[in-house]
């Protein structure tokens, strides 16, 4: 069989540190994958004048999977410079975004929480649609059936896997604030309320965002699947990532229409970057769910056993309250994947 490809988009800050570390141990898992290697982020645009070069994105289309690390942004406006993950979900049209939270070994997180944010990746606030009319400032919130409808499927869906692999019935909330966004967050709450009617095995709660925020501090056990708009799962899926060490462990995946696209939900970390003690737990659990999406199950699964036995050896990096480097934690993965895999 043909070894599938996998595109490496390192990027910027630690992009360029956890990336390498993953694609080290996937390499010594011995899968049938080959790397590809491509450019992007804000330093490449400081010396080429864009962020996201043609030939980063035919990589990108040709491989299997994108395994995409971080990018810097200019926090100003800065001409020609469009950010590189945004430019790749339009480009492929990956309008879900999933972003799992799921307990880990150790203090820094809490127990049972065992939950996956669904938010909608391609409009909402984030549709590019920003004006300035003198000392006003307007941004377009754009939903759209489509839209909604194709979330609230996948939401569904993922649902289903979710209840399977808990071993308890499946529940999606759906989070919004359709109460005083009443007609962008009224058609997304309609046709999410219609979507779910197609699901009769699925229990179907509705949330406004604030009280949504507020209820994953206190109850996060409670939660299994929230689907939700752009900006909403942007903020909340940063918050619930706090309950289980914070957004050094926090993995996700881009998925539509082309290739798929994997990230931690970290940026480029320009604090840390550098120092090689960046997490690289985010991205070693994005790897994972793109072994899933690529069918190795196995495999996926033994890179979570052997995060996981890292961690319960008290192994981890500074941002959890250890002092090991981004090296000698993969270096343990490794060392665990080598066990599980002979
Ligand atoms: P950030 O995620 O880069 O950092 C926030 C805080 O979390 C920092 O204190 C950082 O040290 C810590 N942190 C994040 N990931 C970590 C890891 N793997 N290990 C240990 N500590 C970690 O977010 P911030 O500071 O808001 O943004 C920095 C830059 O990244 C900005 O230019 C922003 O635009 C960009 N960014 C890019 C994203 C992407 O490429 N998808 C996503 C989020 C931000
Ligand atoms: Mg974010």
């Amino acid at each position: 069989m043909n070894p599938k490809t996998i595109c490496l988009i390192p990027g910027d800050g630690i992009g360029q540190e956890v990336i390498p570390a993953t694609a080290e141990v996937l390499q010594s898992m011995n899968l049938n994958l080959r790397f590809v290697e491509a450019e992007a982020g804000f330093a490449y645009f400081q010396r080429h004048g864009e962020a996201l070069p043609p030939e980063t994105l035919e990589l990108a289309r040709q491989a299997d999977a994108v395994l995409f690390g971080a990018t810097a942004s200019p926090s100003g406006p800065m001409p020609g410079y469009r950010s590189p993950i945004l430019a790749l979900r339009r480009e492929f049209d990956l309008y879900a975004n999933l972003r799992p939270v799921a307990s880990l070994p150790g203090e820094f997180s809490r127990p049972g929480i065992d939950l996956l944010i669904v938010r909608e990746n391609t409009e909402g606030l984030y549709s590019g649609r920003e004006r300035r009319e003198g000392d006003t400032a307007i941004a377009e919130r754009v939903i759209t059936r489509r839209g909604s409808e194709r979330i609230v499927r996948v939401a569904c869906e993922q649902a289903r896997q979710h209840a399977q692999r808990r071993g308890r019935p499946a529940t999606v909330t759906i989070v919004h604030k359709a109460n005083v966004l009443k007609i962008t967050d009224g058609l997304f709450r309609e046709c999410a309320l219609q979507i779910a009617a197609e699901y009769p095995d699925i229990a179907i709660q509705e949330l406004l965002v604030d009280a949504a925020a507020m209820k994953l501090v206190k109850a996060p056990q409670s939660f299994d699947v929230i689907v939700t708009t752009n900006l909403f799962g942007d903020i909340l899926s940063d918050e619930a990532s706090a309950l289980v060490g914070g957004l050094g462990v926090a993995p996700s995946a881009n998925l539509g229409q082309g290739t798929p696209v994997f990230e931690p939900v970290h940026g480029s970390a320009p604090d840390i970057a550098g120092q090689g003690i960046a997490n690289p737990i985010g991205a070693l659990l994005s790897a994972a769910l793109m072994l899933e999406t690529l069918g190795e199950q196995q495999a996926a699964e033994q890179l979570r056993q052997a995060v996981f036995a890292t961690l319960e050896e008290g192994l981890c990096t500074p941002d959890l309250g250890g002092s090991a480097t981004t090296a000698q934690f993969t270096q343990r993965v490794r060392i665990y994947l080598q066990e599980l895999r002979s």
